[in-house]
C-alpha cells in the first residue's frame, strides 16, 4: 500500500519535471486578453480584433505583439487601398483632396508599423509608439472628411485595431517592470 502510493508519487513528480522541461511557452489567457483589451474603448471588439489571427490563441504574449502588429499593417493597407480608390473616382476637389491626405497619412502609418514590427522583433518593446501614433493619424484622416463618409466604418475599425495594438504593447512594458 505504502510502497504502491509512494510510486503513485515519484510518477507524478517525475511527470511535473518533465512536463517543466518540454510544455512549449503557454499561450495568453483569457484573463490576459481581458486586462489587455480593458484599456482601450470597446472591449469586446479589441477581443474580436485579436482572436481573429489563427495564431493568437497558440501564442504567447511576445508573439501576440508581432500579430497585433501586423493585424494593424493589414488593416492599414486596406484602407490605403480604399482611399486611393476615393481619391482617383472623387470629382468634387476639395474631397479628393481630403482623401488625398488620407492617402498620405495611411502612408505614414504603414512606414510607422513596418518600424514597430522590426522593434518588436528585436523585444524592444518600449520603443514600440508607431501604434499609438499611427491612431492618431487615422483620427487625422477620418476629421478630414466630412460627417457620414462612406469610410466611416474603415476609419473607425483602424483606429480600434491601433488601439488594441497599442495596448498589447503597453502591457508587455507593464509585465516586465513587475
Ligand atoms: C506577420 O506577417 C508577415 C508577412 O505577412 C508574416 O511573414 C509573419 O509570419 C507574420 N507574423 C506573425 C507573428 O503572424
Ligand atoms: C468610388 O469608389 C468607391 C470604392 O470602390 C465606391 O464605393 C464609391 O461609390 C465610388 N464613388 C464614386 C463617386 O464613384
Amino acid at each position: 500500500m505504502i510502497m504502491e502510493s509512494s510510486l503513485t508519487f515519484m510518477f507524478a513528480a517525475l511527470l511535473m519535471v518533465f512536463s517543466l522541461f518540454t510544455s512549449p511557452t503557454s499561450g495568453v489567457t483569457q484573463e490576459t486578453l481581458a486586462s489587455i483589451c480593458s484599456q482601450t474603448q470597446n472591449q469586446e471588439i479589441c477581443e474580436g480584433i485579436l482572436e481573429s489571427d489563427p495564431g493568437a490563441t497558440s501564442a504567447d504574449l511576445l508573439g501576440l505583439s508581432l500579430i497585433s502588429i501586423n493585424l494593424t499593417m493589414k488593416q492599414g493597407r486596406s484602407n490605403y487601398d480604399t482611399f486611393t480608390k476615393f481619391m482617383d473616382n472623387s470629382t468634387d476637389t476639395a474631397l479628393k483632396e481630403s482623401f488625398r491626405n488620407c492617402v498620405s497619412l495611411y502612408n505614414s502609418i504603414m512606414e510607422k508599423l513596418k518600424v514597430a514590427y522590426q522593434l518588436s522583433e528585436k523585444k524592444e518593446y518600449k520603443s514600440i509608439t508607431q501604434p499609438g501614433e499611427s491612431q492618431t493619424l487615422a483620427y487625422n484622416c477620418a476629421n478630414g472628411l466630412p460627417v457620414d463618409s462612406p469610410t466611416d466604418g474603415i476609419s473607425r475599425d483602424m483606429i480600434i485595431t491601433c488601439e488594441t495594438s497599442a495596448s498589447v504593447n503597453q502591457y508587455i512594458v507593464g509585465v516586465s517592470l513587475k
